[in-house]
């Protein structure tokens, strides 16, 4: 009988990984098997596919880019603002409408010691990201009558964290059956030689694929049979880390209703052409989001009559899809993109390494790709200093700082 040991070592032999398998005599049983197991569940040609397309640039000239048609909700007339405000208020009483919160990231450039959503902002009393967000759901509860299920996608490593945060705080006094956490999957993260990092002894080092994880972590946990058996036609998907996002908004889901729309996203100008953010297009016919970099200047300064920039709405994770869309996207494979990130790992050596700067490949794949399976979405331009206040860097852009401030003049 062959030996799940020697197939394993054969596995890493092809794919010049043999250093996994280290210290391999040190450890217990349990922990060898565990470590088999997860090796022999690694698709190192799929490893291998991305890392070495790693430096390979999105080729754009064969690409016909066009502005998509965005609807500011400034200059919604009232009869119309009206009227999607009444049937999006209706479609939230009759309990069609959850959110998802991704708050499975990893958050490293604001290194916070602990799941981004735990982060305390430092406003009088201080207040959890995830009780700001907590905070939405309870003023809608008010509004409309309704409990709104929320649920939040968690990766294994903050999984835990993440729970027992809200056990701690209570779930903020929203009805607990109503909030729950699923796990997205994830990969193993290389170094920039492309070996697999390790964290333990016994343990490769792996990290969230991604935020376009979302799809297939709904569909295996078990999410998508329930939000159908529970009659919800409507699911928005927001990111964790912006404190004004507007995630249970009416105007938005009226309009995608009345506008006869499967999805739909919320926008904000862009400071400047090459503030650094995707922003919405067309690609080829399709719904898509394209980075600054990936148009050219010319494109990216493109101003309209109005004085807009013509590639100026950003893309700020604030997602709205239909049952539908759901299901026609959710056994799609998105593409993989590669990040360069922090990683602390444990060398040849055993000894902990804490990264400084970034020495890792992290693989992820991105919700937006989802949006190239369609030929029509509403964009919704908002007001920026409204409804997007991120939380990304330890300090100066995105940072607590700019949040609380633009928190402060929200509240
Ligand atoms: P970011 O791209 O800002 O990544 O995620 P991040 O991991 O939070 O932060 P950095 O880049 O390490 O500093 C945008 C949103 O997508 C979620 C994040 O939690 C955040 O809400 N996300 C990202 C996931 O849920 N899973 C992922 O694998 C990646």
């Amino acid at each position: 009988m062959v030996n799940k040991y020697d197939v394993v070592v054969e596995k890493l032999k092809k794919y010049n990984q043999e250093h996994i398998l280290n210290w391999y005599n040190e450890l217990d049983e349990y922990t060898q098997q565990t470590l088999l197991d997860k090796i022999l569940d690694i698709d190192f040609e799929l490893l291998n596919n991305i890392y070495r397309n790693k430096d390979k640039k999105v080729d754009m000239d064969n690409n016909v880019i066009e502005p998509i048609n965005v609807i500011d909700s400034q200059n919604i007339s009232s009869d119309e603002l009206e009227k999607y405000i009444q049937v999006g208020e209706a479609s939230i009483k009759l309990g069609e409408y959850a959110v998802v919160t991704m708050a499975g990231g990893q958050g490293t450039r604001l290194g916070h010691n602990g799941p981004k959503g735990t982060f305390l902002l430092d406003v009088i009393p201080p207040k959890s990201i995830f009780e700001i967000l907590c905070d939405k759901f309870k003023i809608a509860r008010q509004k409309y009558g309704v409990i709104i299920p929320w649920y939040i996608m968690t990766s294994n490593q903050n999984n835990n964290e993440t729970i027992e945060f809200f056990e701690k705080n209570e779930y903020f006094g929203y009805p607990k059956e109503y909030i729950k956490f699923f796990k997205q999957g994830e990969l193993p993260m290389v170094d920039e030689s492309g070996k697999i990092l390790m964290e333990e002894k016994g343990k490769f080092k792996e990290g969230p694929d991604g935020n376009g994880g979302i799809f297939e972590a709904l569909n295996r946990n078990g999410i998508i049979n329930e939000i159908n058996d529970k009659n919800i036609k409507w699911i928005y998907v927001g990111g964790v880390d912006n404190v004004l996002a507007n995630m249970i908004d009416v105007v938005l889901l009226g309009a995608t209703i009345v506008n006869g729309y499967d999805i739909s996203s919320k926008s904000v100008q862009k400071n400047a052409p090459q503030e650094k953010a995707g922003v919405f297009c067309k690609k080829n016919g399709k719904v898509s989001v394209v980075n600054y970099t990936e148009i050219s200047e010319e494109m990216a300064n493109q101003k309209d009559s109005s004085g807009s920039l013509v590639y100026g709405d950003m893309n700020i994770l604030s997602h709205l899809f239909s049952i539908n869309a759901l299901n026609k996207i959710k056994d799609t494979k998105l593409e993989y993109h590669v990040d360069h990130k922090k990683a602390d790992y444990i060398n040849e050596n055993g000894q902990k390494v804490i990264a400084n700067e970034p020495n890792a490949y992290k693989f992820e794949t991105y919700m937006f790709d989802c949006l190239e399976m369609f030929s029509d979405m509403l964009v919704l331009r908002t007001k920026r200093e409204n409804e997007f206040a991120p939380i990304k860097n330890k300090e100066g852009l995105d940072s607590p700082q700019t949040a609380k401030e633009l928190y402060l003049k929200n509240i």
